[in-house]
């Protein structure tokens, strides 16, 4: 089942989420609508807070080459371990800024441990658009947004753009 996206600016965009204790059949229920959620969408990424639940939850699928299996990615509780000093910057956007985008600068590797939908521990590396990907959508669980990552000047600007835009859609 899809689940509506919030739209920043909106507090609970700006909190901290909890750790995740039991894999239950709800959590796991909500991990799929939240994949259904992301390639209706489409995106390549997703976090829990993003549909209002207040939990260390993101899915993620950043294969992108056209014909190529899709790779759903569900984790739990999602913990960077270690970062490269190697960096890199993408233009990301985000499904709760729709149409804003900023060059984010982040390590280039990272390392992470998770729990997966079957709820076993994994640990795997990650470079390129999945580093990226994997970096914005634990940022959401910490209450960070790409745009926390650009200059406040350019950050207002899109979040004035983004209150005009909920003003608009409230009215139509
Ligand atoms: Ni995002």
């Amino acid at each position: 089942m899809k689940r509506d996206i919030l739209l920043h600016p909106d507090p609970r965009l700006k909190k901290v989420c909890a750790p995740v204790a039991d894999l239950s059949d709800e959590l796991r229920r909500l991990a799929d609508d939240m994949l259904e959620t992301m390639y209706d969408a489409p995106g390549i990424g997703l976090a829990a807070p993003q549909v209002g639940v207040l939990s260390r939850l993101i899915v993620l699928d950043c294969v992108k080459e056209e014909g190529a299996a899709p790779r759903p990615t569900v984790m739990f509780n999602p913990e960077v371990l270690a970062v490269s000093e190697k960096t890199n910057v993408y233009e990301e956007g985000c499904l709760s800024i729709p149409e804003q985008f900023g060059e984010v600068t982040r390590p280039a590797e990272v390392e992470v441990a998770w729990i997966d939908r079957e709820g076993r521990a994994q640990t795997a590396g990650f470079d390129g658009l999945w580093a990226t990907c994997v970096q914005h959508e634990i940022d959401h669980l910490n209450g960070k947004l790409f745009i926390d990552h650009l200059k406040p000047l350019r950050r207002q600007m899109i979040t004035r753009k983004m209150v005009k835009l909920k003003r608009e859609r409230a009215r139509a």
